[in-house]
């Protein structure tokens, strides 16, 4: 759309600008419910932490969302869900800034341009509309040190001609910590437990310890791990075969085909699973679902 629409000048006058955010978390609520598959954890997770934040009509800090699992789990795919339900504009709102390092950041001898570039897009967008969404997806990929401009925004002192820089939300997507999770949760299974009795509290310690002791997370030494500033950290744990084939189901039912038990059979089979010996986690999550089920048809 055109970068300075009518909602932005409207933003320019009203000190209670809320741009196109027009939350409605119990639709996002249900639509995770119904079509996150094996994800219950994440979805509680995000979908409280976004409920907290957007009823305090003054929060202390703006909300910092960080996910972390394995390729294929559902990242990006609630990422998008969740500003399908934030604006109400969906994904086509200018109010969120989605950043992906192969992308807007390729070449790690601009590093230095692309620190003041990223300054002043945040800055610029948050001076239009303080309740902007920041999204950085694949932050493995992203060169460590360029991530920390963005530090002065994520703390609680950001107030800048009287816009409530506080109000925004931030959301880093990375597969740092996917070993770890994939390792509790097959723990887990070998135990015998359920894979869905993992809590918070058991993921939160080996997420920490991955994303500052791994060089290549894209958070490498940065500021926003020291000093605390990420909210929420969201554990997507690895899908299994069961998992596969409801993702199939819902796949084949949003496109109006009749999932037949031996073409759901036939594309999970197709899918290699991890560890070697026992065969419990799809190797690449639910990822190409969608393009494998031509193939069974
Ligand atoms: N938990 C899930 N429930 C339903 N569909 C899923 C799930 N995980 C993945 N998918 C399907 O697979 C596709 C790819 O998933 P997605 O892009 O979210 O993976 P990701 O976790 O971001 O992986 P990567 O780390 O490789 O980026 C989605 O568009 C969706 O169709
Ligand atoms: C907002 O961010 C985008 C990148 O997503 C950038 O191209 C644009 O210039 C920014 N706008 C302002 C006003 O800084
Ligand atoms: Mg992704």
């Amino acid at each position: 759309g055109a970068p300075w629409g009518s909602s932005a000048w409207h933003c320019s006058l009203s000190a209670s600008c809320e741009c196109e955010f027009w939350p409605d978390l119990t639709g996002l609520e249900c639509d995770l419910a119904l079509r996150l598959v094996g994800q219950p954890l994440a979805r509680q997770l995000v979908v409280r932490g976004l409920r907290e934040f957007v009823q305090d009509p003054d929060p202390a800090k703006p909300l910092v969302l960080s996910f972390h699992g394995w390729t294929g789990t559902g990242k990006t795919f609630l990422s998008s869900l969740l500003v399908q339900h934030l604006f109400r504009t969906g994904l086509q709102t200018a109010y969120v800034h989605r950043f992906s390092p192969l992308v807007h950041f390729p070449h790690a001898e601009h590093l230095e341009q692309y620190k003041d570039d990223l300054r002043s897009w945040i800055q610029g967008n948050l001076t239009r509309c303080s309740r902007s969404l920041f999204l950085f997806d694949e932050m493995d990929d992203l060169h460590p040190g360029l991530i920390d401009v963005i530090l002065p925004f994520l703390g609680s002192s950001w107030v800048v001609f009287g816009t409530n820089y506080r109000k925004a939300i931030f959301v880093f997507i990375s597969n740092t910590g996917a070993e770890q999770i994939n390792r509790i949760a097959l723990d887990l299974w070998r135990a015998r437990r359920d894979r869905e009795e993992v809590g918070l509290q058991d993921l939160e310690p080996a997420i920490l310890e991955a994303v500052s002791k791994n060089p290549q997370s894209g958070f490498w030494k940065s500021g926003i791990i020291e000093q605390h500033l990420i909210d929420i950290f969201v554990p997507f744990l690895p899908l299994k075969r069961h998992h596969v084939k409801q993702c199939v189901v819902n796949e084949m039912a949003s496109q109006g085909l009749l999932p037949r038990p031996e073409v759901v059979d036939g594309v999970a089979d197709s899918f290699s699973y991890f560890p070697k010996e026992e065969k419990i986690f799809s190797s690449t999550g639910c990822k190409t679902v969608a393009s494998r089920i031509p193939f069974f048809l």
